[in-house]
């Protein structure tokens, strides 16, 4: 009796497998073709949702309200252009080249507008986001996002290499490279200063931007390297080098997993982990833990963490075991129309345990250490730590219970997607019912990207493979000017001027933390600091009596950093 039960339990478990992995494929092909669709209608200038748009300029999604996306980020364009790049340079669609070379066109225009972030020289680069005529958009905004420029020479060099294997070198050496080296000469001098991470709310540090970051110059190193554009390569390596060593220090070996901000007072539970593997996976790197891999014991540890932390939060994850796979979203403590699962985060662990599926397979081999344990025990609560060869049955299980639990993942998007396979940004964690912005475009390119993840799509090599951490990290202060700030104020006994702003060196807006002003030339208050070239910075003058703080008038006040030399900056006390 007890022998027929079980028997019946493993039935119907192993049918209820199979209907997944069915399901899956069914939603692969009818998805695939309208994602394609989708993300296509909205790339200008003939997306039929992307009227206004200039051409290759990809608006984020068509809602006009409730939340207005009709604008271009730099991150989304990158992305979605990442992935149509990559399927036209493995040969999977020829038809995108014109669209591609729209994109470049109009990235450079976007690289020279000038905008709150600055100009060209100015830090501009570090704009996150345009409206889609490729005009600034000058309102208050989480800016700089530093992942922008990464990510855009990433899409490009992945072009350019391309390119090049096919006999065009010139083009990309005279056409191409000038764009791609502003991004990465921007990267270069500006990696070791605080940024909005990928969500636009947090500024501190983030590993995502710090992984697309290393991930660009390790490649941008090697394609000056094949075009002879020899004066950038020693810096770009050496930057590389100092951002590896950066990266390692997001991770958390006592809690195990990625704390995806610096900044924030979260938990650091975060999607920006497993979309930066999934952004920076290279084949050839196997399962390296420093580059945290899809595979890495350090990324499958983490991404275990990251699901746990949605299990109890969504209704639509109720009564599912702890080895299920769930709906999972940006962060645990998110809030954004009330804290929903997206398509792309749930999307984006799929496509990391697809990638490292596709390790396994190509290596016949899979480790487990103490770090990954307990991501593989939920898969087989007998897993033990020690190195399985794909003759074991130990492999075979695993690799079969990986790809249902990946594919339950897309299964959950697949029940959440309506029959004309519309992509929003968000389903309702209550009834799975879509929110916030319709036709999110970067959706459309996450269910692609998954699904050739899915049928192990090989891409080439960025480098990631052997390299070797440093063993001491070092910063990069980039070239800094000297500043010195007057500003007259009357002040009553007791009472002193303070100056805080947005960079580290004016303490990041924090009042506690702001920098003592001198009174020697009484009512002028004074103080020199070094602060980073080429770069507009914001700040503002503040008193403090007996712990109150009384903060002068808006707006910021706001100064462009030369490149070198010193700037003398005289303000008067707004009141
Ligand atoms: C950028 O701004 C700086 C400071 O305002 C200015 O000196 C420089 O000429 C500008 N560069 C361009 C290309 O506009
Ligand atoms: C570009 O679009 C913005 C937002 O729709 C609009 O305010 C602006 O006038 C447009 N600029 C041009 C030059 O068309
Ligand atoms: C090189 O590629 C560029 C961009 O796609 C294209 O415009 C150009 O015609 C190509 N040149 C040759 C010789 O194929
Ligand atoms: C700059 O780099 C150093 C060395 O890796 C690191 O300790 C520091 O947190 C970094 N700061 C920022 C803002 O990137
Ligand atoms: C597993 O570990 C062994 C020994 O440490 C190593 O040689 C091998 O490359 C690893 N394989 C994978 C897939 O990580
Ligand atoms: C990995 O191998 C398994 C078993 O052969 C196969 O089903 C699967 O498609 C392969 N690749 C991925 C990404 O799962
Ligand atoms: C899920 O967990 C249960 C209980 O630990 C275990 O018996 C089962 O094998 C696991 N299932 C899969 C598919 O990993
Ligand atoms: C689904 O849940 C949302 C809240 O997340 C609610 O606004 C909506 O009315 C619900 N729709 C249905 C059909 O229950
Ligand atoms: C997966 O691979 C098969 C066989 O090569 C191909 O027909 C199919 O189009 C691919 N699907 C995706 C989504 O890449
Ligand atoms: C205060 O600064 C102003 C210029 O900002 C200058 O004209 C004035 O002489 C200064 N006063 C003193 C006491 O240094
Ligand atoms: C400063 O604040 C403390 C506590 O509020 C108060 O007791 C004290 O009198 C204040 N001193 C002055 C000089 O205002
Ligand atoms: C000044 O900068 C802070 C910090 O970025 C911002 O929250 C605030 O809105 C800015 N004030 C104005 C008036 O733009």
């Amino acid at each position: 009796m007890l022998c027929q039960l079980a028997l019946s339990a493993l039935a119907l478990s192993a049918s209820a497998v199979a209907s997944t992995s069915s399901t899956v494929d069914t939603y692969v092909s009818s998805e695939g073709p309208l994602a394609r669709a989708g993300l296509l209608a909205n790339i200008g200038p003939d997306g039929s949702k992307a009227s206004g748009a200039s051409a290759g300029v990809v608006v984020a999604s068509p809602s006009t309200t409730s939340p207005n996306y009709v604008y271009s980020w730099v991150r989304d364009s990158s992305l979605v252009f990442k992935a149509i790049i990559d399927q036209y340079t493995t040969g999977q669609d020829d038809s995108f080249l014109d669209l591609i070379n729209d994109f470049i066109t109009a990235e450079a225009t976007l690289q020279h507008l000038t905008s709150p972030s600055g100009n060209i020289t100015t830090g501009g680069l570090g704009e996150p986001k345009f409206y889609v005529n490729e005009t600034a958009f000058e309102g208050p905004w989480g800016r700089p996002q530093r992942d922008g420029p990464a990510l855009r020479s990433t899409a490009m060099i992945t072009f350019a290499n391309h390119l090049i294997a096919n006999g065009n070198t010139t083009w990309v050496k005279d056409t191409l490279w000038p764009i791609i080296q502003l991004d990465l000469d921007y990267v270069s001098a500006n990696w070791n200063e605080t940024t909005f991470d990928l969500w636009e709310e947090l500024q501190s540090s983030s590993f995502f931007t710090t992984a697309v970051q290393h991930r660009s110059l390790r490649e941008g190193s090697a394609l000056a390297t094949a075009i002879k554009e020899t004066s950038v390569v020693s810096g770009y390596d050496t930057q590389a080098d100092n951002l590896l060593c950066f990266l390692q220090s997001y991770w958390d070996s006592s809690s195990g997993y990625i704390v995806a901000n610096t900044g924030g007072g979260r938990s650091g539970k975060d999607a920006n982990t497993a979309l930066a593997s999934i952004h920076t996976f290279d084949p050839a790197a196997g399962c390296d833990a420093a580059t945290f891999q899809p595979c890495s014991d350090k990324a499958l540890s983490s991404l275990k963490v990251y699901v746990d932390s949605f299990r109890s939060l969504y209704g639509i994850n109720a009564g599912v075991a702890q080895n299920g796979s769930v709906a999972t979203g940006r962060y645990p403590e998110d809030v954004y129309y009330n804290g929903n699962p997206w398509y792309l985060t749930t999307s984006a662990v799929a496509e990391q345990l697809y990638d490292a599926l596709t390790v396994w397979n190509t290596t016949g081999s899979l480790n487990i250490t103490s770090t990954s344990l307990p991501f593989f025990q939920d898969l087989l609560p007998s897993a033990a730590t020690g190195t399985y060869d794909s003759s074991s049955s130990t492999y075979t299980t695993l690799i079969s219970a990986i790809r249902d639990y990946a594919d339950g993942f897309l299964a959950i998007n697949a029940k959440y997607t309506p029959t004309d396979g519309a992509l929003s940004e968000q389903y309702s964690k209550a009834n799975g019912t879509q929110v916030s912005a319709v036709d999110l475009t970067w959706s459309y390119a996450a269910a692609l990207t998954a699904f050739s993840a899915r049928n192990s799509t090989k891409y080439a090599s960025w480098g990631a493979a052997g390299l070797t951490v440093p063993s001491t990290c070092t910063a990069n202060p980039g070239s800094t000017v000297s500043v010195t700030f007057t500003v007259e104020k009357d002040t009553s006994n007791g009472e002193s001027v303070y100056i805080t702003g947005n960079v580290d060196a004016l303490q990041d807006w924090n009042p506690t933390a702001a920098l003592l002003m001198d009174d020697k030339s009484y009512p002028n208050w004074t103080v020199t600091v070094k602060l980073p070239a080429s770069q507009v910075v914001e700040y503002k003058y503040l008193t403090i009596s007996n712990g109150t703080v009384a903060w002068e008038a808006d707006p910021n006040n706001s100064i462009s950093t030369p490149a070198k030399g010193t700037l003398a900056a005289n303000d008067s006390w707004q009141s």
